[in-house]
């Protein structure tokens, strides 16, 4: 956790509000392995991360309640009983959304004056949006009692998502963000909510991410219709989710199923394999198996899936042909953000030379890099 971020946002809390205010901090999230298999009720494997957002916030005495977005100098001033949530397109719809869900539920919440900033780099696909909810509730549970399991927090959070922000994402990124245990990731069966912490340490190799610095249009209507895809798929082959169904079942189905769905099916069946195959390799210290298999997901992701774009396929092209690279892929939910890529630590600075000039002269931008540390879930600070 940044403690400038802390302080920047405490003291302008003070500062406009004059009251000592409780703060909170929830991380983005990484995923190592399995995308687009959350909403599928499989597999996956995340870890909170250092970078997140920090949250000040206090009972308001006025009959308003105030939101200070910081890094945007952005105020969102509304009035519980005319809360109408307000298609706005912005930041002000996770506020909106995880309040309303709160309400939903029967729960109380008071007028509050909040602050918040954070370190997540914008559209790099680590998951502010999930960070931000998460600190919200948890912030408000904390305020005004509302007592919330963290389990009921992050399916608050998740629709506010699916009803405010309208991306019908599945619970990794809330789950994450809210149970993050410090360097470790979590193997997450979404199906029974159940988790398993591993510790992670690559040493003689480490997680970098590299930004694209692109977040194409389509990825939210695209991430919606592949959801779509998916469900259609399991009504039609009798199953409740993608979980439920077998290779050998979807293969009998194939005559019922167009090419295009059966490719984005299968990439799910294999990514969950896949994720399986990962943490047994994490178990033996095998880190090319590791390795092999972020390609492999990339590689689906890519030509089954499709939900790549050119800037990511470049960037894990590149990392393929570098030796000292073992793995890399897309991560999250595509059409921009981040790769994630194992490099050995003693060549990373070289790699990072090699990749910004290369990436610099093909898309003409600049591509960024992050080294991040796994740390603990949203918690007080
Ligand atoms: C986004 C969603 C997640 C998950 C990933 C893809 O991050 O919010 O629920 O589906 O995409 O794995």
């Amino acid at each position: 956790m940044n403690k400038n971020l802390v302080k920047k946002v405490r003291e302008f809390y003070q500062r406009e509000f004059t009251a000592t205010p409780i703060e909170i901090f929830s991380p983005g999230r990484i995923n190592l392995i399995g995308e687009h298999t959350d909403y599928n009720d499989g597999f996956v494997f995340p870890a909170a991360t250092n970078k997140g957002i920090v949250i000040a916030l206090q009972k308001s005495t006025a009959t308003t309640s105030t939101v200070w977005a910081l890094d945007k100098s952005e105020v969102l001033i509304f009035s519980q009983d005319n809360k109408q949530p307000k298609e706005t397109g912005s930041w002000k719809d996770y506020v909106y959304g995880v309040v309303s869900e709160i309400q939903k539920l029967g729960k109380q919440v008071g007028d509050f004056n909040a602050v918040f900033a954070g370190d997540i780099p914008s559209g790099s696909g680590m998951s502010s949006s999930a960070a931000l909810e998460n600190a919200l509730v948890f912030g408000l549970n904390s305020l005004f009692d509302l007592q919330l399991s963290r389990a009921e927090m992050i399916l608050i959070s998740q629709r506010a998502e699916h009803n405010y922000v309208g991306v019908k994402c599945g619970i990794m990124d809330q789950y994450a963000s809210m149970y993050g245990k410090e360097n470790h990731a979590l193997l997450l069966d979404c199906k029974t909510m159940e988790a398993t912490p591993f510790k992670i340490d690559f040493n003689p190799y480490e997680i970098l991410l590299i930004n694209t610095n692109v977040k194409h249009n389509l990825s939210e209507s695209a991430y919606n219709e592949r959801r779509k895809v998916c469900e259609k798929v399991a009504k039609q082959t009798g199953v409740s989710s993608l979980r439920g169904l077998s290779l050998e079942k979807l293969y009998l189905s194939r005559n019922t199923i167009s090419t295009e769905d059966y490719q984005k099916v299968l990439y799910v069946l294999e990514e969950n394999r896949r994720v399986y195959h990962f943490a047994e390799a994490i178990k033996r210290k095998d880190i090319h198996t590791m390795g092999a298999l972020l390609f492999q997901s990339h590689n689906g992701l890519r030509n089954q899936y499709n939900v790549s774009c050119s800037e990511l396929d470049f960037l894990v092209d590149k990392a393929k042909k570098n030796e000292y690279v073992i793995g890399a892929r897309m991560m999250g939910g595509g059409f921009g953000g981040c790769t994630i890529n194992l490099v050995a630590k003693c060549e990373i600075d070289n790699f990072k030379k090699e990749i910004a000039t290369h990436y610099k002269n093909t898309f003409q931008k600049e591509c960024s890099f992050y080294q991040v540390s796994l740390a603990k879930g949203t918690h007080r600070i």
